[in-house]
């Protein structure tokens, strides 16, 4: 059974409360159970982990070496930033997909850039949860293609 590790940065866990004209007015517990639904629909383990912290992040991509199958990640304000959350999905070199509630090239020219997302096999913005699903069903192809034995 493949496993995936679905990373949510700063602030996701405001969902609701934040910007709801942006994010939308769901929290992130629908988000939660969101996700874990559309992993287990595809027989796929689910382990969710939001952290306000980058170095936290990166902790949790180190531990996920030898563990998780493949990375969703939505590194939320970091995404613009931070360059240490790219080397650790470099150094772990699990298959990974970027993923982002709102579309981030029709915002501020700041959030044009990311640094994770040049780790990541693909990118999904604008389709809001359901840029989850997408990332779970692009990242399973991806290993299925890849990886005959999972
Ligand atoms: C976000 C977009 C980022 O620019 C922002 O800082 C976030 C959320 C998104 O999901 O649309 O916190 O990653």
């Amino acid at each position: 059974m493949l496993k995936f590790l679905i990373i949510n940065g700063p602030n996701i866990n405001m969902l609701g409360l934040r910007e709801p004209d942006i994010y939308g007015t769901e929290n992130y517990r629908s988000l939660q159970q969101f996700i874990y639904h559309c992993c287990v629909q595809e027989d796929i383990e689910p382990v969710l982990y939001q952290s306000n912290h980058e170095g936290a992040i990166v902790d949790r991509i180190q531990a996920a070496y030898g563990d998780a199958d493949g990375i969703v990640i939505n590194p939320a304000a970091y995404t613009h930033t931070s360059v240490a959350i790219l080397d650790a999905l470099k150094a772990v070199r699990i298959p990974a997909v970027e993923v982002h509630l709102s579309d981030v090239s029709a915002r501020e020219s700041f959030r044009r850039i990311s640094y994770p997302g040049m780790a990541c096999l693909k990118t999904f913005a604008g389709l809001g949860f359901e840029g989850y699903r997408e990332a779970v069903l692009f990242l399973k192809d991806y290993l299925e293609k890849n990886n005959p034995s999972a």
